[in-house]
């Protein structure tokens, strides 16, 4: 177990926690939380294991965030399914538990890593901390499978930190006792805010960005002559099929109708997102002068565009939160949402797949210059940037 450490007032046992992810979001969500975990190495050894769900865009936030695992399971295989991710998780976790002896495990979210994980550290009745919890559509189809996944989570771990007072509801509804469940504000916002005051806010670091992203494909002095910018993002399971292929379709209608908006589409890695592209746009990903199909941008740059877009349409879920970190309209791809904080507000709209819909709510927008520039910074609802520190306080007095 934990390392024992002596002073003079006695033995202090230092905890061995690990902190386990795959994905992207996941990365970047709980980066703020192991740099401040990392300020306290007379009290915590952290360890840090990413199972590989995701790779390169996984270690495209590793690099940013200086964060290097200490095991990296390296699961991904291309176009791997619910089946594979789920067995793989579990079975390289049990070695990992084995060898650790954690004396608490720290997870992320709803993806099948961390539902897996949080079993795995069931399986050796290991005591489990979900950071973003209590998130529900209460549609375990939507999103499939995270929100099956987030309830199962729920039930399997100790320790609930929740983003929002809403989502602490939630889990009271599921009878999880209120003591274990503390509000904390999501960690993407202070992810956010690092981006924003270390990169956004220093010369030499922004001209390192607009290299970079005209190496990806956009040339951001483009902007330069009041032409407006729309960011595109989608990967959503439920959404493959027909609705990528609406989505697409849409996105092709709007770049006809306004020649002077710039439409630029950073495209997941998921093999079914690019099928549905290439289908819409041709196999090139290079048909339209306004429209640009780009790979995965590094978190800096995305949030740099974010900054610089007119509206985001998309159907992420920390797009969602950083657009309203940023006070930036955001019209979303998804029937149902789990961040009604930012449904309840005149930011964002609700349109699913449905191209008329998608064409409707971008064209409101697009139309009304004044609807997005009152729209300002009206609503946060998502945190203030101390969430990773409000977590490891609690970690630090209530947990160990
Ligand atoms: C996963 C999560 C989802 C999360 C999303 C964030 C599950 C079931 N899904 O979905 O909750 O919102 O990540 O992006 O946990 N790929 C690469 N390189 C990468 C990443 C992905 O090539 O770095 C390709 C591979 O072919 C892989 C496929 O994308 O098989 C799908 O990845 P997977 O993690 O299964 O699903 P996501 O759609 O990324
Ligand atoms: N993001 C990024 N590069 C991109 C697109 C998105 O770094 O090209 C970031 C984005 O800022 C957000 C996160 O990836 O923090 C969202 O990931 P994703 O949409 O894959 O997953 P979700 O949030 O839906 O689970």
């Amino acid at each position: 177990m934990g390392k024992p450490l002596h002073n003079f007032f006695g033995k202090i046992r230092m905890k061995k926690i690990l902190v386990v992810f795959g994905t992207r979001p996941e990365a970047i969500k709980m980066a703020p939380l192991l740099k401040e975990m990392y300020n306290h190495p007379d009290k915590l050894e952290v360890i840090l294991c990413v199972t590989g769900q995701h790779r390169e865009m996984l270690h495209q936030v590793l690099d940013i965030f200086n964060l290097v695992p200490d095991y990296d399971l390296s699961l991904m295989q291309n176009g791997q399914d619910l089946f594979d991710i789920s067995a793989r998780v579990l079975t390289g976790m049990r070695d990992v538990l084995n060898e650790v002896e954690p004396d608490l495990v720290i997870v992320h979210g709803d993806t099948t890593t961390s539902t897996m994980v949080a079993l795995a550290s069931f399986y050796k009745k290991i005591p489990v901390a979900h950071v973003e919890a209590g998130l529900r559509t209460f549609d375990i189809y939507s999103p499939w499978p995270e929100e099956l996944n987030r309830q199962l989570t729920s039930k399997i771990v100790s320790f609930h930190f929740a983003p929002t007072e809403a989502a602490r509801q939630n889990l009271i509804r599921e009878n999880i006792a209120s003591e274990k469940i503390i509000v904390t504000g999501n960690t993407v916002i202070d992810a956010l805010y690092w981006v924003k005051n270390k990169f956004l806010t220093n010369k030499a670091n922004l001209d390192n960005i607009v290299k970079s992203l005209a190496k990806k494909g956009y040339d951001i002095s483009r902007l330069d002559s009041g032409r407006k910018m729309v960011l595109i993002t989608g990967h959503r399971r439920e959404n493959f099929g027909p609705g990528f292929i609406s989505i697409c379709n849409a996105i092709k209608t709007l770049a006809d109708k306004y020649k002077g908006t710039d439409f630029i589409f950073p495209m997941h890695l998921n093999p079914n997102v690019r099928n549905a592209v290439s289908q819409v746009f041709g196999d090139d990903f290079d048909c339209r002068d306004n429209v640009f199909l780009l790979e995965p941008l590094d978190y800096i740059s995305f949030i740099f565009l974010m900054d610089k877009s007119s509206l985001i349409l998309t159907d992420s879920g920390g797009v969602q939160e950083e657009s309203a970190g940023l006070g930036k309209p955001v019209v979303i791809m998804r029937d149902i949402t789990e961040r009604a904080e930012l449904t309840d507000s005149a930011q964002a709209k609700l349109v699913g797949t449905d191209f008329d819909k998608i064409i409707s709510a971008v064209s409101g927008i697009l139309d009304n210059s004044s609807s997005f520039n009152g729209i300002g910074n009206r609503v946060t609802p998502f945190g203030d940037g101390m969430a990773a520190r409000r977590i490891v306080e609690h970690i630090l007095h209530q947990i160990i």
